[in-house]
């Protein structure tokens, strides 16, 4: 008995290994962790239930006869973070560079197939090399029974993916199918096709970290949604994500307890908005004003920066926030923001999160590249995802909101459950100079001074219709705020809308424009 007890704690001792001391010695020397180590950071203390410890590969061939490791190069089971379960694997870079095998793929499998029965979320820690190599069509299976199962847990439970350093081939795809992915600097990339392929291929010229790093992702494409600045600054970011979601679809979300008190007013709100309604201030500013304790966790905060998402808490309830920001193109909406937006508000409308927008914007981002890059389509997918969200819906407008995007942001015409405006906004058709340049186009012409005759106009327009209360009159705004009430308002509608039901007419599924 005890020969036998000493055998599975050796086992245990060479699993624990993985690719060996020396390969474990160079990750380190890189500054990253090993994929035991990044678990150990991201669940609580005892809590990790590994499964599959001594699975090893099947293939025998090109050499693999002879070379097993046990676990086959990913570590995975479940355990708890602040004391919920999540379900994890985290992949190896020490073992065959990480790379996916028929029993590497069966092991992830089983933890995702667990993960949906039980409804807890999904965190993958991703390092590898892709599919591995002497496997062929095995692994290309294992990938696809992999992706398989994130369609299906999309909408039931969280699923997060982590990069730590390559993710690369048809890899790309099981993160792209979560919901958050998060890259670390400067050691993570991810891409379809590597700089030799591309060279071959197109003959450009690019570096790794060009192609598909985190400064690329996080930026240009927005594919990851956070560009952590160490290992250990992407699992914390993950744990703080994780504080803001439910487990799964079903679950009734807890509210926690807050000390920061709802009726507190902000007297710097009133005097936020700049006299000249060209002026620019920080919509973040508004935000961290208004939630509890001012904490707010942004997402893709690099990518199209124009419009604000994130998580918060209002009197303990967890929330997420659409915001336009008039730092960056005047918080225009244009192709990014649009499907940034529409993205984040299925995403809260899947978990039951409420959603509190505030709303400061011109309009559509006009021009022949926002045109060509179908502005018509990604704007309706913003339109449709707040339209079709049944879970409560509060907007603030805090100043302009004009045409278009006055429809799709979140207004009381898409189902939006309480609207407020401050006393400083201006909902119109559209701005004043534009409409007054149309609708005196030709009076203007035979003026005797054609520009201050426009501005006149542009005036007169200005204090008809860029106001609040035309919309209120109509009952399209709930009603008009002082700007310091902002926070004691959104609580007390997210109060009354505690046990909101709604819904969508009987469908397979809609069919948002792609
Ligand atoms: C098998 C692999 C492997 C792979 C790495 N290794 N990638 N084994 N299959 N995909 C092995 C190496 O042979 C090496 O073994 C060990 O892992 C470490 O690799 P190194 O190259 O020494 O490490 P490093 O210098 O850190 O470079 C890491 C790397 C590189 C950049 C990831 O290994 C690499 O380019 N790998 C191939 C990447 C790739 O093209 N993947 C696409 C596969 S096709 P030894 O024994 O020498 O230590 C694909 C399609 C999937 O993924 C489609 C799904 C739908």
């Amino acid at each position: 008995m005890q020969d036998k007890l000493k055998q599975v704690k050796k086992f245990r001792r060479e699993a624990v290994l993985g690719g060996g001391q020396v390969r474990i010695d160079k990750l380190h020397a890189r500054g990253s962790l090993t994929a035991r180590e990044r678990l150990k950071m991201f669940l609580d203390k005892g809590s990790f239930e590994e499964f599959d410890m001594f699975k090893t590969h099947r293939c025998r061939q090109f050499g693999m006869e002879e070379k097993e490791i046990l676990g086959d190069g990913v570590v995975t089971g479940y355990g708890t973070v602040n004391g919920r379960f999540v379900y994890v694997f985290s992949q190896d870079s020490t073992v065959f560079g990480g790379s996916l095998s028929e029993t590497f793929a069966e092991k992830v499998c089983k933890v995702m197939d667990l993960a949906i029965k039980n409804g807890a979320p999904v965190i993958g820690f991703n390092d590898s090399g892709g599919a591995r190599i002497q496997e062929g069509i095995e692994s290309l299976a294992g990938y696809t029974d992999i992706f398989l199962r994130n369609v299906m847990s999309s909408g039931v439970i969280p699923q997060i993916s982590v990069i730590f350093g390559f993710c690369a081939g048809g890899a790309v795809y099981s993160p792209a199918l979560t919901d958050f992915t998060v890259m670390v600097k400067d050691k993570s990339c991810m891409f379809l096709t590597g700089p030799k392929v591309v060279k071959a291929v197109t003959h450009e010229d690019v570096t790794t970290e060009n192609l598909g790093g985190a400064s690329v992702h996080t930026a240009k494409s927005g594919v990851a949604h956070y560009g952590a600045e160490s290992d250990e600054d992407a699992i914390n970011y993950v744990k703080e994500l994780l504080s803001y979601l439910p487990s799964n679809n079903n679950e009734k979300f807890e509210i926690i307890k807050s000390d920061d008190p709802p009726e507190r007013a902000d007297n710097k709100l009133n005097s936020i908005i700049p006299e000249s309604s060209t002026r620019v201030y920080d919509m973040k500013e508004v935000i961290k004003h208004t939630v509890d304790y001012g904490r707010f966790l942004e997402i893709h905060e690099k990518f199209a920066p124009n419009l604000i998402v994130g998580f918060a808490r209002y009197g303990g309830r967890s929330v997420g926030i659409v915001a336009n920001q008039p730092r960056f193109l005047a918080g225009v909406l244009d192709n990014n923001s649009s499907v940034k937006g529409a993205r984040f508000v299925r995403f809260c409308d899947c978990f039951n999160i409420p959603v509190v927008t505030f709303v400061d914007v011109p309009g559509f981002l006009p021009g022949t590249v926002q045109e060509y890059n179908g502005i018509i389509k990604n704007g309706a997918k913003i339109l449709y995802a707040f339209a079709e969200a049944t879970i409560p819906k509060v907007t603030v407008i805090t100043r302009k909101a004009y045409g278009g995007a006055y429809c799709v942001m979140s207004s009381k015409h898409l189902r939006g459950d309480v609207n407020y405006a401050w006393n400083s906004a201006e909902i119109a058709v559209m701005g004043a100079q534009g409409a007054v340049e149309i609708l005196y186009a030709k009076e203007s012409k035979n003026a005797k001074d054609p520009k201050g005759f426009l501005s006149e106009k542009a005036k007169e327009y200005s204090e008809l219709f860029a106001n609040p209360y035309i919309a209120a009159k109509r009952g399209y705004i709930d009603d008009i705020i002082e700007p310091a009430m902002t926070r004691f308002r959104i609580v007390r509608a997210l109060q009354l809308l505690e046990n909101k039901q709604d819904s969508n007419p009987k469908k397979k599924h809609g069919n948002i424009p792609l």
